[in-house]
């Protein structure tokens, strides 16, 4: 492992002790601090950005914002910069951040092991990882995690179709493809997503647990089995896996390397909460809760929101409502749901049992058995939703970065 180095700017004792035992519990990290802030500590935090891996900062009451964005520009688009935050900050502030250039924004206090496990991240060796990094040219997927609000109600269904979807289908017998998309079934134990597109199922996941490894590139490369459609697909086992045998670090470098491959990853969650969910909640660039209008799922999605948002500030939830189509108007039941929630119903997938049914029976995907049936028209229309939103907000990195 080659030596990392951080700097820390920040006035906040607790943040000042909190960011060293960080470091302290990973090998190989060394800490600079420096007492102040950002404005007062005047154009040597650009230094600080450029002598080292990350620089970390805490976010004062009234940030200047010009402070951030000539940090930026001085030291160019290579520095990781990470931001604690020790007041409620809004979304629209954090995507702010984001746009000036803070790479990451923490909530403080944050568990210990969550701050070590992020100080990790953000200071992984690019010059490592397989793509030439360069923040033009590199992918830096989109991570999608479909979380599922009760049993049965069509997450897998929507996790494959929707991969399908991603990528970007075009030509002759729609054998083109725009992107690289990858599907992960994180149901370890009782995953279907194999059986769902009739492949053989992977040992990757239990050799990962078993031999406590960090999954890189030639794990993915060996764990991963290609579909017909260009899927890459990474399947729960075969044999049965106790879930808390993965940590929560592996599963991070697992997500982190698969974005650096490809330019989708969905990822289906179990239904239970174990640790390592919440490093997939924190990689996770947008979450589809999947539910339907009855009460028991809508509350049982709103527990599960209020679980996620414990492990991150503003979760990237969007909801799905499952076989129900969209109406034309909403009706009271619906409009309650989205109060309880919080947010927007924004896809349906309507009730297509037949279908459905028969693509699974058949292990292929919706595209493969019945390309026009109702249920593959809305995850094809998500599909382009999702890949409209993704290409703006790819469209502002680029924008950033140059
Ligand atoms: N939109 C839909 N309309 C009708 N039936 C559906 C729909 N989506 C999935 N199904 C059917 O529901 C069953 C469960 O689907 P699926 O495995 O995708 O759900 P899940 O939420 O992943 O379930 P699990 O709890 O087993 O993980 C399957 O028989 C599937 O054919
Ligand atoms: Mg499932």
């Amino acid at each position: 492992m080659t030596h990392k180095s951080l700097a820390l700017i920040s006035d906040n004792e607790a943040i000042q002790s909190s960011v060293a035992r960080a470091v302290d519990r990973l090998d190989d990290h060394s800490l600079e601090t420096l007492s102040g802030t950002l404005s007062s500590v005047n154009g040597h935090a650009s230094q600080l950005l450029c002598d080292n891996d990350l620089l970390v900062f805490s976010l004062p009451e009234e940030l200047d914002v010009d402070v951030v964005s000539d940090l930026r520009r001085s030291a160019g688009p290579g520095g990781t910069i990470l931001a604690l935050s020790d007041r409620d900050i809004t979304l629209s502030e954090a995507r702010a951040l984001n746009k000036l250039g803070v790479d990451e924004i923490l909530p403080f206090p944050i568990a210990q092991d969550e701050l070590t496990e992020q100080i990790q991240r953000l200071t992984l060796d690019k010059s490592l990882l397989p793509a030439i990094y360069n923040p033009q040219m590199h992918r830096l997927g989109h991570v999608i995690s479909v979380c599922p609000a009760r049993g049965g109600i069509g997450a897998s269904t929507l996790a494959i179709n929707l991969a399908d979807q991603l990528q970007g289908h075009s030509g002759f017998f729609r054998k083109t493809t725009k992107n690289k998309v990858a599907v992960v079934d994180l149901d370890l134990q009782f995953g279907t997503i194999a059986t769902a597109l009739d492949l053989q199922p992977s040992s990757g996941l239990m050799t990962m647990a078993q031999q406590g490894v960090t999954p890189d590139r030639t794990f993915i490369q060996q764990s991963m089995v290609q579909h017909s459609s260009g899927l890459e697909v990474l399947s729960a086992p075969e044999n049965f896996m106790p879930l808390d045998v993965l940590t929560r670090e592996q599963i991070a470098a697992l997500i982190e390397t698969l974005r650096m491959e490809f330019d989708y990853v969905v990822v289906d969650l179990p239904r239970v909460l174990v640790d390592w969910v919440g490093a997939v909640v924190n990689a996770s660039d947008r979450m589809l809760m999947v539910s339907d209008s009855s009460v028991s799922s809508v509350r049982q999605a709103c527990r599960l929101i209020d679980f996620f948002a414990k492990e991150r500030l503003e979760p990237p939830v969007e909801i799905v409502f499952s076989r129900e189509r969209k109406p034309t108007f909403r009706s009271s039941h619906h409009i309650e749901a989205q109060k309880a929630l919080g947010r927007d119903l924004k896809f349906w997938l309507p009730n297509d049992e037949r279908h459905a049914k028969q693509s699974l029976d058949r292990g292929e995907l919706l595209s493969q058995t019945a390309k026009g049936c109702a249920l593959s028209k809305s995850i094809r229309t998500m599909g382009h939703k999702i890949m409209s939103e993704t290409e703006v907000g790819s469209n502002d990195q680029r924008n950033k970065a140059a």
